[in-house]
């Protein structure tokens, strides 16, 4: 697969704005990754020698760094990426069982897409979530205080196309693309919607103040 010219010219235009903002083109890797994931839906083959024909870079340093974080997906991730965290709080309040019937309901497995392509599934590491536990990300966005039936649920609707509203942040959820896009620097308007963590997040601070607690100087 190459681009095609209309691919290629869209790209590079956002590629162009991307590289501006650091002063040297090659800091710009991380989210050039990004950019082609969101064009491909994966970094793919092509999408690597786009970034380093862009930054300069060989096809080894692009690949590297491409296949060390797990946010950059090496095969097509479905149009909801599902996490499951599975880290420490998570599993003991029941991020383990969800995972189990998870992968069992939808029958697939870490990193691996249902064959119509709307969902996959990958078991994700602590999201600085845990006040919520156990917590579930479609696309990076939170849901909180996950059940197993509320888990597959979640992932039955997906896959009929129901509208689907995470707990926190924006109520239109977007595609896996659509967040790649995002994360690339390349804002949609929507970061400022929807509710913010509250509640059990401030708790320890509601605690302190309740006995009249401060932190030592
Ligand atoms: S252990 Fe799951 S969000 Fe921290």
């Amino acid at each position: 697969m190459t681009y095609s010219p209309e691919v290629r010219v869209r790209l590079e235009t956002d590629a162009k704005e991307i590289i501006g903002r650091y002063p040297k083109a090659r800091s710009a890797l991380l989210p050039l990754l990004h950019l082609v994931q969101s064009e491909d839906g994966y970094v793919s083959d092509d999408g690597q020698e786009f970034c380093a024909e862009l930054l300069g870079l060989s096809k080894a340093e692009v690949v590297g760094v491409s296949t060390f974080y797990t946010m950059y997906k090496r095969k097509p991730a479905g149009e909801y990426h599902v996490g499951v965290c599975i880290n420490t709080l998570c599993a003991v309040m029941g991020g383990d069982q969800i995972w189990e019937e998870l992968s069992e309901h939808t029958g697939i497995g870490h990193e691996e897409a249902t064959s119509d392509g709307k969902v996959s599934l990958e078991r994700i590491e602590c999201n600085a979530a845990c006040d919520f536990a156990p917590v579930m990300m479609v696309n990076w966005e939170f849901f909180d205080n996950q059940t197993p039936d509320s888990a597959k649920q979640l992932v039955d609707d997906l896959r009929a196309g129901k509208p689907v509203v995470p707990t926190r942040g924006p109520s239109r959820l977007c595609s896996f693309k659509e967040t790649s896009r995002v994360l690339s620097g390349l804002p949609d308007e929507l970061a400022g919607e929807g509710p913010s963590a509250v509640g059990p997040s401030l708790e320890g601070l509601r605690v302190a103040k309740a006995n009249g607690w401060e932190a030592p100087k």
